[in-house]
């Protein structure tokens, strides 16, 4: 069973854009690709539109009904921090049990690749005690590090794949997510991260891309 863990050097870096993008081109190749966001936050339950489970559910062609949003996204948050402590917020100590839980599952059920997208960043809290380093560690999936080309982007991408590969969770993939108004151009900033770190397959994403053959490819999904 192929499986891909998505994660970012931050937040808003491109988890979603890039976990939709790669299950519309799985879907449309007739491979039943999946997605799982096992705790979100800053989710509105009375607005669930545009939410990140709405987004994915969208782009597996499955509507949004509560039975469909309690699959893809059954730890869900109101408050728009860190999981940890959005559940907090709720009166909810999350622990690493609660998010390995329902991966374990789908992960045990799924028929094609499962992508499970974090929140936040590679060090975000996910869990008491645990972050999204340690998720990834525990389920021992391959992970995608999704990069950007904001100024700053390069120390932190670097900064993610040295804590990634220290926990024995080098990433399978880079994708390097075009910033919006990036004042680095991209080509630069791809080959800047390229010449750091050689042999490690860097895919680049454009605003608005359409193609994800290439990144699909380079996660290994394809086979
Ligand atoms: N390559 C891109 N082209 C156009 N828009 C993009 C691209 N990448 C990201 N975006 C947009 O940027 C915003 C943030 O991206 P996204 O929601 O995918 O980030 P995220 O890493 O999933 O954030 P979170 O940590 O909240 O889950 C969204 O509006 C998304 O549509
Ligand atoms: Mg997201």
């Amino acid at each position: 069973m192929r499986a891909l863990f998505i994660t970012a050097t931050g937040t808003d870096c491109g988890k979603t854009f890039i976990t939709a993008g790669l299950l519309r081109h799985l879907r449309g190749a007739g491979i039943a690709a999946r997605a799982l966001k096992p705790v979100v936050s800053g989710f509105d339950p009375a607005a669930p539109q545009g939410s990140d489970p709405a987004l994915l559910l969208e782009a597996m062609g499955e509507a949004l009904t509560s039975a469909s949003l309690d699959a893809i996204a059954p730890l869900r948050f109101k408050a728009p921090l860190a999981p940890t402590m959005a559940a907090r917020a709720e009166g909810v100590r999350l622990t690493l049990e609660d998010i390995l839980r329902p991966c374990a599952a789908a992960l045990a059920s799924a028929t094609g690749p499962l992508l499970i997208e974090g929140a936040g960043g590679v060090m975000s809290p996910m869990a008491e005690g645990a972050t999204c380093l340690d998720v990834i560690a525990a389920l021992r999936i391959p992970a995608l590090l999704v990069s950007g080309t904001y100024l700053g982007a390069i120390s932190h991408t670097l900064t993610a794949y040295a804590a990634m590969q220290a926990a024995g969770c080098a990433p399978c993939a880079i994708a390097v997510n075009e910033s919006e108004g990036s004042s680095v151009s991209f080509r630069e900033a791809e080959a800047e991260l390229a010449a750091f770190l050689p042999g490690v397959p860097l895919t680049p994403i454009t605003r608005g891309e359409m193609d994800f053959s290439p990144l699909a490819a380079a996660c290994g999904l394809l086979r």
